[in-house]
């Protein structure tokens, strides 16, 4: 007798026991009565490789990818999307019925769709968007803004070389800006994005003063641990439009929902809850 296919999917990454992505796939599987599982998996360096492609025997549909198997990821699928070979990095694999491995970066696609549910109004072709941060998530967004249509990104990181490395592989539209020079340049852009670690709890503060930021500037902070950062905070006073990060993980999260379990999921408020809740 054929033995009923339960769908499974998961994250791997390393550590990998903090990721909420169990509880967001896990609310969306209940929510839709899908007899599936999601889980978390954790593998080393040596055992990512082989590791990942004993998963569709087992039945794994796909996995999402987390530090800090994001580049890896690339290099062992068969099949990459633009936007992740764009990106130079996957959060999505799915194992095909051909025994082929895609991979997919829907990091991007989940910061602008964060944006466009919360801000329906944001237009990226407005005018510049300034980036802080030079790291794999500041990748994903950059793309995804000149994708969007952002005339430039104006991109300040603390290690300037990184920057210019971006430069390089995302082109002129990118404008290196010194991270001491942040503050002065604030009032030139539409939007404000902070993609480094900074203000997260536990780190250190992100220490710029908005005073020159416009009223109505986007801003948005890829840090959802506190939810309402400093600088949401601190840039609501100034009269802008704030967005939080977690909608970008959750956002994220629905192309690989779909391609796995075959439904295509709702980012809601009761998602929200349920992935804030502890
Ligand atoms: P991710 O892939 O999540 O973006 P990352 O590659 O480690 O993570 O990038 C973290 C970002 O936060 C970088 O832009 C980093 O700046 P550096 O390139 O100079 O390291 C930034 N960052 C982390 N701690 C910082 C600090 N104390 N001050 C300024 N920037 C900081």
């Amino acid at each position: 007798m054929k033995p009923l296919a339960i769908p499974l999917a998961g994250v791997v990454g390393s550590p990998v026991a903090h990721s909420l992505s169990p509880r967001l796939h896990g609310f969306w599987l209940r929510k839709y009565g899908i007899d599936g599982y999601y889980i978390p998996i954790e593998l080393s360096r040596d055992s990512f490789e082989r590791g990942i492609k004993s998963l569709p025997d087992l039945g794994f549909r796909g996995v999402n990818v987390t530090l800090p198997f994001k580049e890896t990821a690339l290099s062992i699928a068969d099949d990459i999307t633009d936007r992740a070979a764009l990106i130079g990095a996957a959060n999505t694999l799915t194992f095909r019925k051909d025994g082929r491995i895609q991979a997919d970066n829907t990091d991007g696609y989940g910061f602008i769709a964060n944006i466009r549910q919360h801000a329906p109004d944001w237009a990226a072709d407005a005018g510049p968007a300034m980036v802080l941060g030079a790291g794999g998530a500041s990748r994903a967004i950059i793309s995804a803004l000149l994708a969007e249509g952002a005339p430039e990104v104006w991109l300040a990181n603390r290690t300037r070389n990184r920057a210019e490395m971006l430069r390089e592989h995302f082109g002129a539209r990118i404008k290196v800006i010194d991270w001491t020079k942040i503050q002065t340049e604030l009032a030139g852009v539409t939007t404000l994005v902070n993609t480094t670690s900074l203000g997260m709890q536990g780190q250190p503060a992100l220490q710029i003063s908005l005073d020159r930021l416009k009223a109505g500037t986007l801003v948005t902070d890829i840090v959802y641990s506190p939810l309402r950062t400093e600088l949401l905070d601190k840039a609501a006073a100034k009269g802008c439009v704030t967005v939080d990060g977690l909608g970008m993980l959750l956002h994220q999260a629905a192309p690989g929902f779909e391609n796995w379990f075959r439904k295509k999921p709702q980012v809601d408020d009761d998602l929200r809850a349920a992935v804030l809740a502890t």
